[in-house]
């Protein structure tokens, strides 16, 4: 890591590094949280782990999921017991410090089990986090908690003041200090930083919104070299299937191995996943092969080289053969009555952990940067903070297409956001040679 900080970005990693406080380190999007994260990684003193929501955001940041670091199991965790092996014990009680990328990504309810697991695993049942310093990166107005069923959103409701990491019952008792990045480094040019800010905050005017579309809107869409972010994952499967269309050669189709019932819920992978060779796919799932280390995560992008019985993927220039992996799908009843969730494993599914990758999602978008990018915002903008997190995406307005013009339902802040980020008191990075 060569990247010089500037001068807020080193004041805030003097204060992580000199103190065991809890601090959440927000701002902007590109005003180098990930990169200060990096910094920290390379340059603490401390025993640090490094997690995030979704393992394209750990990806980014040389991380694993929080899910597989404290080894939760998915959907709402609630006060179930906690399975630890000696492993995962070891492990979080050889930590001082937990760094969280996107933590905008993290539910209350996630929040707390992280908390509960601290203390269990280092036996300190009274002490928020086991005494592990929590250092979180994240900007609260992109991308939040994906809302679960309706039994999640109940218990939400009955539990906690909102989804939000920041209204997770630990802070109660935990102190949090709040530092903010004010300068933006993957866009230079000051008029679209600014565009950028007003979709963040919900206060694009007429001119805003005619020089976004004005660029987005009004050119023809590129034919290849840019990747289309979209909201919705139809018109994600939708641009893929087109793409691969254009590809010479025959296809081949796995079919998934579905038992159980998932309940008209997405699948955790293509049902009937169709292939051919110079396909461009995404990894689904993390590399279970221990021995050498993972050869992908869930996120990294390759290349099919080699479809027979198995399926090759050439990343980076290295070949990997590619096995099926199964994913369980848990359902939860919720008893109002009882206050509790109830948990059951209903259905399982197998099927190479791959998609199709010309085009992605906003949401699995969140963190990385383009020169070039279609953003397709679909019928309508379903999510608080969707269309800021693709338009900054951009380094420059210049690499911005639209499928089409924005709307002003396309910019949707969330009350939470608005209410936390008004109240919280952010401290103004100084640092030590007091610039
Ligand atoms: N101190 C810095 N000097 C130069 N470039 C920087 C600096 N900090 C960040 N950047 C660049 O700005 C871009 C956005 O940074 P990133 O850390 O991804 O932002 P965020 O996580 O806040 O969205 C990246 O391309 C990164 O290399
Ligand atoms: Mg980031």
């Amino acid at each position: 890591m060569s990247l010089a900080l500037s001068p807020e970005q080193a004041a805030i990693f003097e204060a992580i590094e000199g103190t065991r406080d809890n601090v959440f380190v927000t701002g902007r999007a590109g005003t180098g949280k990930s990169t200060l994260l990096n910094h920290v990684n390379w340059n603490t003193e401390k025993q640090i782990a490094i997690a995030a929501p979704t393992g394209v955001a750990a990806l980014n940041v040389g991380g694993q999921t929080i899910h597989s670091l404290f080894r939760l199991p998915i959907g709402i965790i609630a006060d179930h017991e906690i399975d630890q092996n000696d492993q995962t014990k070891k492990l979080l009680n050889s930590i001082d410090t937990l760094v969280i990328d996107e933590v905008s990504m993290v539910s209350a309810d996630l929040m707390d089990a992280i908390d509960r697991s601290l203390r269990q695993a280092r036996v300190k049942p009274f002490t928020p986090f086991g005494g592990v310093q929590l250092v979180l990166f994240g900007d609260p107005h992109q991308l939040s908690p994906v809302p679960g069923d309706p039994e999640e959103r109940a218990y939400y409701a009955d539990h906690y003041r909102s989804m939000w990491f920041f209204d997770a019952k630990v802070w109660q008792e935990a102190g949090l200090r709040i530092f903010e990045l004010t300068e933006i480094h993957r866009q230079s040019d000051s008029a679209f930083k600014g565009m950028l800010n007003a979709v963040r905050h919900g206060r694009v005017t007429a001119e805003i919104a005619g020089a976004l579309n004005g660029m987005g809107a009004r050119r023809p869409l590129p034919e290849e070299g840019a990747i289309t972010l979209a909201t919705r994952n139809d018109a994600v499967n939708r641009i893929n299937a087109s793409a691969l269309a254009k590809l010479p050669g025959k296809s081949r189709m796995a079919e998934a191995d579905i038992m159980g019932d998932f309940g008209g819920r997405a699948y955790p992978a293509d049902a009937k996943l169709e292939l051919k060779l110079g396909a461009q796919v995404m990894f689904l799932r993390n590399d279970s092969a221990i021995d050498g280390g993972p050869r992908w995560v869930n996120g990294t992008i390759g290349t099919v080289v080699e479809l027979s019985d198995t399926v090759v993927v050439d990343i980076d220039g290295e070949q990997h053969e590619v096995e099926p992996a199964s994913w369980e799908k848990f359902k939860y009843s919720y008893n109002p009555v009882t206050k509790k969730l109830v948990k059951d494993v209903v259905a399982e599914f197998s099927q190479f952990p791959l998609r199709l990758a010309w085009a992605v999602t906003i949401h699995k978008s969140q963190g990385a940067s383009y020169d070039k990018a279609i953003v397709d915002l679909g019928a309508r903008v379903f999510s608080p903070g969707q269309t800021y997190v693709a338009l900054s995406r951009l380094t420059s307005l210049e690499g911005l297409y639209l499928t089409r013009p924005l709307r002003p339902s396309d910019i949707i802040v969330d009350e939470n956001v608005r209410r936390f980020m008004s109240e919280a008191e952010r401290e103004r990075p100084v640092t030590a040679r007091g610039r």
